[in-house]
């Protein structure tokens, strides 16, 4: 089921019709185990994506499937509990409808999450990073007839994690008592995790985060001209730096996901206070 120009002003008119006279700043999309912070949004209206029509239903393990509309520190904002991915089958297309959705409800800024494997030897488990900057080794999602009602064919990438949003992040760590790393994540396709060559490339290729989100979502934000903030959390180390306990299964990301995500949410809440 491809999105279309039609898909995405339908599910944008349904939202609309459903919250009223509301119109959002920041779009929030939560990762794997990190759907907590949609329980913080006040005056929350709540859409499930199988009443959203050109929305599949997330199949992910920790994922949620609703839009939240609500208020969030203080300013109107639209999450997405839960995310679509690649490797659930889905077209690029639809794995990035909700952003191109957010931005017909009128977003300016996109705070993205996800849970991630650690290439970088000095993380841990439960690390918060700032995401500086991606490789991507996934399908281009703009690949096809460019949608000039969004943005241009050849999208500039050279900032796709906004600097002032990072440095807020920083700001608000310090005032937090969080340490917070920063790092490039690199996007696979998964939905295998990596062999330790493919670790070590990563790795040497200058990545510190390897995952299997996030990426297509930021390219199309910034295809439109969002300003993203995006943030892993590490759930497990890649297997090279762990011999003794191969921690890369499905449970554990999601626990250690949730740990963060406490965290993680406290520090959205005061970025975007601070917008
Ligand atoms: N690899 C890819 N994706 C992931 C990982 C990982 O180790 N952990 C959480 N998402």
């Amino acid at each position: 089921m491809a999105a279309n120009l039609d898909n995405i002003k339908s599910a944008a008119a349904h939202i609309r019709q459903r919250t009223g006279d509301f119109h959002p700043t920041i779009g929030i999309i939560l990762g794997s185990g990190l759907g907590k912070l949609g329980e913080q949004i006040k005056d929350p209206v709540v859409i499930p994506y199988r009443d959203i029509p050109g929305f599949p239903v997330s199949t992910a393990v920790g994922h949620k499937g609703n839009i939240i509309c609500g208020i969030l520190g203080g300013k109107k904002v639209v999450a997405m509990q839960g995310r679509f991915h690649y490797y659930e089958g889905y077209p690029m297309e639809t794995v990035t409808i909700g952003v191109r959705v957010m931005k017909l409800l009128g977003i300016e800024y996109l705070f993205v999450s996800n849970a991630a494997g650690g290439t970088n030897a000095d993380y841990k488990v439960g690390d918060l990073v700032i995401i500086k900057d991606h490789i991507n080794m996934m399908p281009n999602p703009l690949i096809g007839p460019n949608m000039e009602e969004f943005g241009p064919r050849f999208p500039d990438m050279t900032c796709a994690y906004d600097l002032e949003l990072q440095a807020l992040a920083e700001r608000m760590g310090i005032e937090m008592k969080v340490n917070l790393r920063k790092g490039v994540y690199f996007g696979v396709t998964g939905p295998t995790y990596e062999t330790p060559a493919e670790v070590r490339f990563f790795h040497e290729v200058g990545a510190d985060l390897v995952g299997m989100s996030t990426v297509p979502e930021v390219i199309v934000a910034r295809h439109c001209g969002i300003r993203v903030f995006g943030m892993s959390v590490v759930t497990n180390f890649s297997n090279i730096f762990n011999v003794e306990r191969n921690l890369n299964d499905g449970d554990d990301v999601v626990h250690q996901a949730d740990i963060a995500a406490s965290q993680m949410s406290e520090l959205f809440r005061r970025m975007i206070e601070e917008l």
